[in-house]
């Protein structure tokens, strides 16, 4: 661990832009990133936080594909849509940049010679299936078959989802080319390969050198390492990426976890030449503390790959931490782009406009940091309802009030200190340090937990001093009472800008905090100030403000609720297929069905049954009854002089005591309703359907 660091450089991932951002990717990367760095400035430190969009590899073409638009129409259309809702959300990024930039492609493309230049490649020949119809190779992506463990008919070349073995293209069973439905063919193809196994006792001992990780971040180091590093292929035989710098490598690119880390370098080219700062600074000198927020599923990359690169480079340096978060569960079920599951942040902007701080509070609060955790917007509610409101805004609300009503707004002088004055100070000092030791060691939410202590503290304090009441008796005493409750929302203001940075700004305007700072050098109020017994001195003008933070109603919750249901109904019936068509049967078989048409006499529900309505149908004969489980989706009364069909000669069959003659036909929508099958015209009762 790096002591003393000069200058940080903290990064948070690449996101692909294929899609849009929802919680799990703010509570597992973004938000932390954002209070760390936050807490980083408050400090005072010199901090290059960077990140971007991944706008390469295979899964911008997937989209590209299914969306019938360019890959580059793609990248333009999220980029747009995710740098604007992180910048709405307040996720401080310094450069929020793109992998399909100029200086980015020079910059990897520098990367790659720089260690093909070394002789740090191998040039290895392959056979990879190709699609001949589609003329070109295929990605594993883009190859499907049968698993071999468990059978799926429709694994990927990588992996299988249905029992989530990982898999490589050439053990598919009857692989097929998603591109054209072609059986893919193997051809010999050149590629460029980084010999990580050769490079493991490097990066063996860099791993562990690094004792302090995260129990979930080494895990999956060692468990990588226990098994052995393999060579890997740092070029690909695809057409969307950065081209391999390198004569005879035509129609081959980068491999994208081969450039997007190196987005970070490039990105970072980009902010200093605009702030006129060296890049180089903060990538190459020893001084610098690199900090990499992942979620899981990048360990690998983070922590083994990119270091290795870094490595046979020479002149970087390594990552200090890669505090990778696990993953958010939504409502009890993973998160899922491709079904729907998901609260999306644009869509919360639009729909919880100003409630940007609620949300990053509930989510830092419930981060998954060493496990998978659920976000439901019951929590939401609690959080919101009996936390931000019952405990912070109802502290900070109470001191400004009362300021307002015995002072006239202006901050009282502080007399002679009880015991619990005195105590309640020392506390306040304390607060500070304890949120810090937990940010420096990436524990987010012992953080937060301790950023409310300075709110319940305060609010312990009102309650055991009680100025309400002590103004009718010793208007001296509460002026101290009250200066120091000012006191505490000083120093809460501070701290939470980190957390609750919306907040923290209305704090500070109302505290007259906002171009102020105790040693008057910066704009705003520093780290160093919080705790202070003297932040807001006496005669400070305290404004009253809206309130901080209002009440969730369960109207509001229900609705957000129905809204995932619905949006999971609506994928399920898209995703909905075709039955499969039964056997082939003779003529003959088909001339066994009596099938005629009939009208609903009488209709009535069959006691007990949920499901069942009994008919008597006009059948051009006798008359006859005909039970159908179709109570859920039809009322007896519609039912009534309809014409139906039905079949004639079925066996009888008793249900519910009653027997039923025959069967009526329906047509099963889509959603699972039900349809009658009427002529289109009306016809006899007893006419037969051939
Ligand atoms: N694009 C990757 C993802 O969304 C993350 C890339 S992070 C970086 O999972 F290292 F490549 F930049
Ligand atoms: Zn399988």
């Amino acid at each position: 661990m790096i002591k003393n660091p000069k200058r940080y450089t903290v990064t948070a991932a690449l996101i692909y832009a294929n899609g849009p951002i929802h919680i799990g990717h703010l509570a597992g990367c973004y938000l932390p990133a954002d209070v760390y760095v936050r807490y980083l400035r408050a400090k005072g430190k010199d901090v290059a936080f960077i990140s971007g969009t991944d706008e390469h590899g295979v899964p911008i073409t997937i989209k590209a594909k299914k969306e019938g638009i360019t890959p580059q129409a793609v990248v333009d259309k999220y980029y747009g849509i995710i740098k604007q809702s992180f910048e709405e959300f307040g996720i401080s990024f310094d450069k929020y940049s793109r992998t399909s930039n100029k200086v980015h492609h020079e910059t990897s493309q520098e990367f790659f010679t720089n260690l093909n230049d070394k002789g740090y490649f191998d040039e290895v020949v392959t056979e990879q299936y190709f699609d001949e119809e589609a003329n070109q190779f295929l990605a594993d992506r883009y190859i499907v078959g049968e698993c071999p463990v468990c059978q799926n008919p429709n694994a990927y070349g990588d992996q299988c989802e249905s029992c989530g073995s990982s898999l490589s293209p050439t053990e598919l069973v009857n692989p097929r080319s998603t591109l054209s439905g072609a059986k893919p063919v193997l051809k010999e193809t050149k590629n460029w390969y980084l010999p990580l196994d050769r490079l493991q006792p490097k990066i063996e001992e860099y791993v562990n050198s690094h004792p302090e990780w995260k129990s979930n971040v080494s895990g999956q180091c060692q468990s990588w390492l226990k098994q052995g590093l393999q060579p890997r292929a740092m070029t690909r035989d695809l057409d969307w990426g950065v081209k391999v710098p390198v004569e005879g490598a035509d129609g081959k690119v980068l491999y994208v976890w081969f450039d997007a880390p190196i987005g970070y370098i490039s990105m970072t080219k980009e902010w200093a030449a605009e702030n006129g700062k060296n890049w180089e600074d903060y990538w190459k000198k020893e001084d610098t503390k690199l900090v990499h927020f992942i979620g899981k599923d990048n360990i690998v990359f983070h922590c083994i790959i990119f270091p290795a690169m870094l490595m046979s480079h020479g002149e970087y340096v390594l990552a200090d931490n890669v505090p990778a978060n696990e993953f958010m569960n939504l409502e009890g079920d993973k998160i899922s782009t491709s079904r729907n599951w998901a609260v999306w942040l644009h869509e919360y902007l639009q729909e919880f406009p100003d409630k940007q701080d609620v949300l990053r509070y509930a989510l830092l609060a419930n981060a998954p940091e060493n496990k998978d955790n659920d976000f439901t917007w019951k929590d939401f509610q609690t959080k919101n309802n009996s936390e931000l409101v019952g405990i912070f805004g109802n502290f900070v609300n109470r001191t400004v009030v009362l300021t307002q009503k015995y002072y006239d707004g202006l901050v009282p002088e502080r007399g002679e200190l009880h015991d619990i004055d005195k105590e309640t100070l020392a506390t306040l000092a304390d607060l500070p340090c304890k949120v810090s030791d937990a940010l420096k060691n990436y524990k987010f939410r012992d953080a937060l937990a301790a950023m409310m202590e300075i709110a319940r503290l305060g609010n312990k304090y009102l309650a055991d001093t009680e100025p309400w009441k002590v103004i009718k008796v010793d208007e001296e005493r509460v002026k101290t009472i009250m200066n120091i409750a000012t006191q505490i929302t000083g120093t809460l203001s501070i701290v939470c800008e980190s957390f609750i940075p919306f907040t923290a700004a209305k704090l500070y305007e109302q505290l007259s905090l906002e171009n102020w700072n105790l040693k008057g050098e910066t704009a705003h109020p520093e780290w160093r100030d919080a705790g202070n017994a003297d932040l807001i001195p006496a005669g400070t003008v305290v404004k009253t403000g809206n309130l901080l933070f209002e009440k969730i109603e369960d109207s509001t919750i229900e609705q957000q609720v129905n809204k995932l249901q619905e949006a999971k109904r609506m994928n399920e019936l898209e995703g909905k297929a075709i039955e499969p068509l039964k056997d082939t049967i003779q003529f003959d078989d088909f001339m066994k069905l009596d099938i005629r048409i009939g009208t609903i006499l009488e209709a009535e529900a069959v006691k007990k049954s949920k499901k069942l309505l009994k008919f008597l149908i006009e059948d051009g004969m006798e008359k006859r009854t005909i039970l159908s489980g179709i109570a859920e989706y039809f009322t007896p009364e519609e039912m009534i002089g309809k014409q139906v069909t039905f079949i004639a000669n079925l066996a009888p069959r008793k249900m519910m005591g009653v027997e039923s003659e025959g069967m009526i036909l329906m047509a099963e929508d889509k959603d699972g309703s039900l349809a009658l099958l009427k002529p289109h015209k009306d016809v006899w009762n007893g006419a037969s359907v051939s």
